[in-house]
């Protein structure tokens, strides 16, 4: 039987900086050959974009804890049919910006929702399918959101209180798990995060025998008839000067 993939998350206060680290890990592993995908929440298929779109749209601003958290949960149900279980059936290696996490964080910490059923639910529209391997990147509200450039939305657009919640909500799920769920300092450089994550990631990896892919994409049938030539060509060469 094939191997089974795993799913690595990366979480953190809009404005953390781990979109760009999980991207930085992604490229990583593709480089170096490892059997890779990337995908974000809310979003990755058709539906998923779709309900994306409604739930970022600040015309909604007055949309129900309850309608955001069901429609959050929707396309996770999405993501999770139509990609991550297939990929994991693979042996492939999912980084995913932001999962579960999030909504423990956003809907129940931040909108005050009752945790029971936010658990519950969450648990079911995941299948309960959970990350492998958490990061998440901490930083403090305000640094956090001076970082955010172009319009909000409307998730960003909450109060820094609600965000502030949030925060302690992460940092809250590390402290009870903190064999899966590793934090790192957003403060720090990008380069310097992206070491810790990488060394985190690499032993991760190790353990449980998820090395790069075997065939190098150089090995090739087409690479060897090219190598053949071009040393046909050398060894030609070489007899024309003996
Ligand atoms: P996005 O633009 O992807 O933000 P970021 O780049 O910071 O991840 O928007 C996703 C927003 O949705 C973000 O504010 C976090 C929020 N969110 C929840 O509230 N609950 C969830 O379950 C998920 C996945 C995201």
């Amino acid at each position: 039987m094939s191997k089974q993939g795993v799913l690595i998350s990366f979480e953190g206060v809009d404005g953390s900086g781990k979109s760009t680290q999980a991207r930085m890990l992604y490229d990583y592993f593709k480089k170096h050959n490892y059997d890779v995908l990337f995908i974000r929440e809310p979003g990755g298929t058709q539906v998923s974009e779709a309900i994306r779109a409604i739930l970022l749209d600040n015309a909604h601003a007055k949309m129900s804890a309850r309608a955001e958290l069901l429609l959050f949960l929707a396309a996770r149900a999405e993501l999770v049919d139509e990609v991550i279980v297939p990929a994991l059936k693979q042996g492939r290696i999912v980084i995913t910006d932001r999962f579960s996490d999030s909504t423990l964080a956003y809907q129940v910490d931040g909108r005050k929702l009752p945790r029971r059923v936010v658990t519950e639910t969450n648990s079911f529209a995941a299948a309960r399918v959970k990350p492998n391997l958490t990061f998440i990147v901490d930083l403090e509200i305000a640094k956090a959101h001076s970082r955010l450039t172009e319009k909000k939305d409307r998730m960003e657009s909450s109060t820094r209180e609600f965000h502030k919640r949030v925060r302690r909500g992460f940092l809250k799920i590390a402290k009870a798990e903190p064999r899966r769920v590793k934090v790192v300092d957003g403060k720090k450089a990008p380069d310097a995060i992206f070491q810790e994550i990488l060394a985190v990631s690499q032993a991760f990896l190790t353990r449980r025998k998820l090395g790069p892919q075997k065939r190098s994409k150089w090995i090739c049938r087409d690479n060897f008839a090219l190598l053949a030539d071009a040393l046909t060509g050398v060894r030609r060469r070489f007899a024309m000067h003996q």
